[in-house]
Parts: C-alpha cells; structure tokens; sequence
C-alpha cells in the first residue's frame, strides 16, 4: 500500500508556441482546466500501474475541488484523508509550448492546510510506503517522515519543486528523487562543487544522506545510485506533446513497482516508461499509463 502526503491542484494548462519571456505578453491557442498536482499526479501514477493507494492531502471548499480528485477517485484512489480547507484549492499556471516544454508557477492555497495529524496509523505499517514532494509545508512533511520512520515504512521523497532541506530531514528517508536542476540546486545548499560531473554529485548525495538516490534526466533517462551501485538507464524515445507531470508518472511508477516487490533497477525501469508514455497527452494526469501499458513497453528500453 502506498500513501501520498502532498500536494492537489488544478491546472490551467496553457497551449503557447513559445515561453513567454519576462515582460512578453502571448496569445495562447488553447486553454484545458484539468487535475494536477504532484501529489495527485504521483497517487494516480502508482495507482495506474497497480498500487492500492492513499491520498492525503487538502483542497478548497470552492467546487475546483471536486475537479482534482475526479480522476483520483476515478482511479480508486483513496481520498478519505483529503481535508476541506477554508483557503482556494491550490492552482497551476502552465504554459506548454510547441516542443512540449512547459514552465509551470503553482499558487499552493489549500495545500499550505495539509497536516500530518491526518496520517493515519494504518497507513504506516512496515510495509507501506510513504510518498512525498514538496508542495506542502516542510514541517508537516517532516513530522509525516518521522511518523512513518518509527512505524518502518518505506519513504519515497520526490524534491521538487526544491527548496532549503536540512541533511537531517533527508537521513530519514529511503529513495530521494530529483531531476538534474533540482540535484544542482540541492548540491548547492549541501556544499557539493558545481564543477563535479553528474555521476560524482550523485554518488556524494547518496552518501551523505544514506539514501538510494534517482535523478531522472527527461530524454536521456534516468540514473540511480543504490547500496553504493550506479545503474544508467536509457529513456524510451518517444514524440513528446506535454511533458507537464513526467517527473510525477515516473515517481509513481517506481514506488509502484517497488510496492509489488520489484529491485531498485526495474523499479528505474517501470518509472522510465512510465516517464515516457505520460508526454504523449496534454496534461498531467490524462496519459499517465495503466500497468499493462508499462509492462508491454519494458521490452523497449535498450
Ligand atoms: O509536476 C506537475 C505538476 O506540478 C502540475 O500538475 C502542477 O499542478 C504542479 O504541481
């Protein structure tokens, strides 16, 4: 079983030919309001690719709720710990240009809200697994690690998007999951030389914390350092249309894989599909795969 503690928003997904630049003003070609989140987007990731799993979480007493859960619930998800707060359900501006790119500023609202007091104990067994981002208060997320610490669960922490963490808080935890900026940014503030290549900063994060650490790398892939091992791993080339939520569809994955008993590496593997097949439609959540989609593509990873 797998519980998200994190983040539900809803998506204003802007289509763009460009970025807009500071001061740029654009017309966008299309417009979709749809559910994201990282939080929402991990829970429905796992629960897509076969995890029994829970949401906590909070969104606003404004309707737009109802929005971004509707594919949670859809999915089976769990949303009996999403709390009504007093403040907006949280909200994303996206603009995804022509290439898929996409620049994203998320105003948090109701997930400021989120409590750990929500957690229940049935959640955190020994074999649960604990998912968590970073779009919802820091001190509520690292009360959640402590809880599920002492409880011997599993702890999956996906950094994004990054911001000051103490190297205590990351020693609680099992898998730390990053994306290249947020493994600079995070090296900055923990001391680790800018010129050092990707698989030395990598490998130092991995010792310092005493975590197994993925960085995913979009179209190269992703890399993992695990028991004191690097395993490099291909992406599945793909056409990419939005790439809005792939960080989430991998996250997902892996914990998904790893919830069923897989090895770090295929739990990589699972997460790499995942990652893939999730750029194929607009919006985070609409093409996150189902787990026989990833089994069928698995074959496809050189
Ligand atoms: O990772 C993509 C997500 O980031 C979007 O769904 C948006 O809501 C933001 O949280």
């Amino acid at each position: 079983m797998i519980t998200v503690f994190g983040s539900i928003n809803v998506d204003y997904v802007f289509q763009v030919g460009s970025i807009p630049a500071p001061g740029e003003t654009l017309l966008a070609t299309d417009l979709a309001l749809l559910p994201g989140g990282k939080g929402g987007n991990q829970a429905l990731a796992a629960a897509r690719a076969g995890a029994s799993v829970n949401m906590v979480g909070a969104v606003g007493k404004d309707g737009r709720g109802d929005i971004a859960l509707a594919g949670l619930r859809a999915a089976g998800v769990n949303t009996d710990a999403v709390a009504a707060s007093d403040k907006p359900t949280g909200t994303a501006s996206i603009c995804v240009d022509a290439q898929g790119e996409n620049s994203i500023v998320v105003y948090a609202g109701a997930n400021e809200s989120v409590s750990h007091s929500q957690l229940d104990a049935a959640m955190l067994g020994a074999d649960a697994i604990l998912m968590l981002q970073m779009e919802v208060p820091l001190a509520q997320m690292s009360a959640a690690i402590k809880a599920a610490r002492a409880a011997g669960a599993t702890i999956v922490w996906n950094l994004a998007p990054m911001q000051a963490v103490a190297l205590e808080a990351l020693q609680g935890v099992d898998y730390l999951m990053v994306n290249a900026i947020e493994l600079d940014q995070l090296g900055q503030g923990l001391g680790l030389a800018a010129t050092d290549t990707l698989h030395a900063k990598v490998t130092r994060l991995a010792e310092l914390t005493h975590c197994s650490v993925v960085v995913t790398l979009g179209a190269e892939g992703s890399l993992g350092v695990h028991e004191g091992g690097v395993i490099n791993l291909p992406a599945l080339p793909v056409a990419p249309v939005d790439t809005v939520g792939a960080g989430d569809a991998f996250a997902g994955a892996f914990a998904a894989a790893l919830d069923a008993g897989q090895p770090f590496e295929q739990a990589m593997r699972w997460g790499n599909v995942a990652g893939a097949l999730a750029c194929l439609k607009t919006g985070a959540q609409s093409s996150l795969p189902r787990r026989q989609d990833i089994e069928e593509h698995l074959a496809k990873l050189l």
